[in-house]
């Protein structure tokens, strides 16, 4: 399924391997297997170790999955519900220096954990999990419904589940259901300087 991804240098396939898929089977992700995908995350790298990602987890057919699911916006809640465990991304704002009396600003707290929420989905692809990221939720009824305070920014949640078949998906969809693709290098890298088209 992922023949069409072709890359302009030779990588590993775990890269282009990973991929989104909305349709999933709803079967149920054992505790264990979720929480070493969690593990994954957890050895990302973050500026000063500081390690601001935090996650909140869901799984499905128990207590904490309705008030995450119900936070979702409704195009998303038309396949996740299929999902074996919802996951809310969360990072801390704020860094306290080993020793230091006050907290600061931690300038990286987003890209951190957007490389935390990466290691969570190449360990999926890797353990026959499909992690699919979701920007479309309600961050404030979120932080109400799970207790999330103001210093931590609710970045994403996470649908994690196996592959289903897409024929279980609302018909606007199925055909989407395949892997993309990217831009190509060339428009994303350059040499030295800024050198890209708007
Ligand atoms: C932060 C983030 C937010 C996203 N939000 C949504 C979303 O709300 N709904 C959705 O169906 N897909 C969402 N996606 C999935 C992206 O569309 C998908 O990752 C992108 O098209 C690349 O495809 P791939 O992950 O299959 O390689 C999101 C992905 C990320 C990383």
């Amino acid at each position: 399924m992922t023949q069409a991804r072709q890359t302009d240098y030779p990588i590993d396939p775990l890269f282009t391997q990973r991929w989104s898929p909305r349709a999933f089977t709803g079967e149920q992700i054992p505790e264990e297997s979720l929480l070493a995908l969690l593990e994954a995350a957890r050895w990302a790298p973050s500026a000063y170790n500081a390690q601001p990602w935090r996650f909140i987890y869901a799984r499905r057919d128990t207590p904490s999955w309705q008030p995450v699911f119900d936070n979702l916006v409704e195009f998303n809640r038309g396949w996740a519900h299929k999902a074996a465990a919802l996951v809310v991304v969360l990072s801390h704002k704020q860094y306290t220096a080993p020793g230091a009396a006050e907290s600061q600003p931690n300038a990286w707290h987003s890209f951190d954990t957007g490389a935390a929420w990466a290691s969570l989905a190449f360990q999926a692809t890797l353990s026959g999990w499909h992690a699919h990221g979701l920007g479309g939720f309600d961050a404030n009824g979120l932080r109400a419904s799970l207790g999330i305070p103001d210093d931590y920014a609710v970045e994403a949640v996470i649908a994690v589940g196996k592959l289903g078949d897409k024929a279980s998906l609302p018909e606007a969809l199925q055909a989407r259901e395949t892997p993309n693709t990217r831009r190509p290098l060339a428009e994303l890298v350059a040499d030295g300087r800024f050198d890209f088209a708007a």
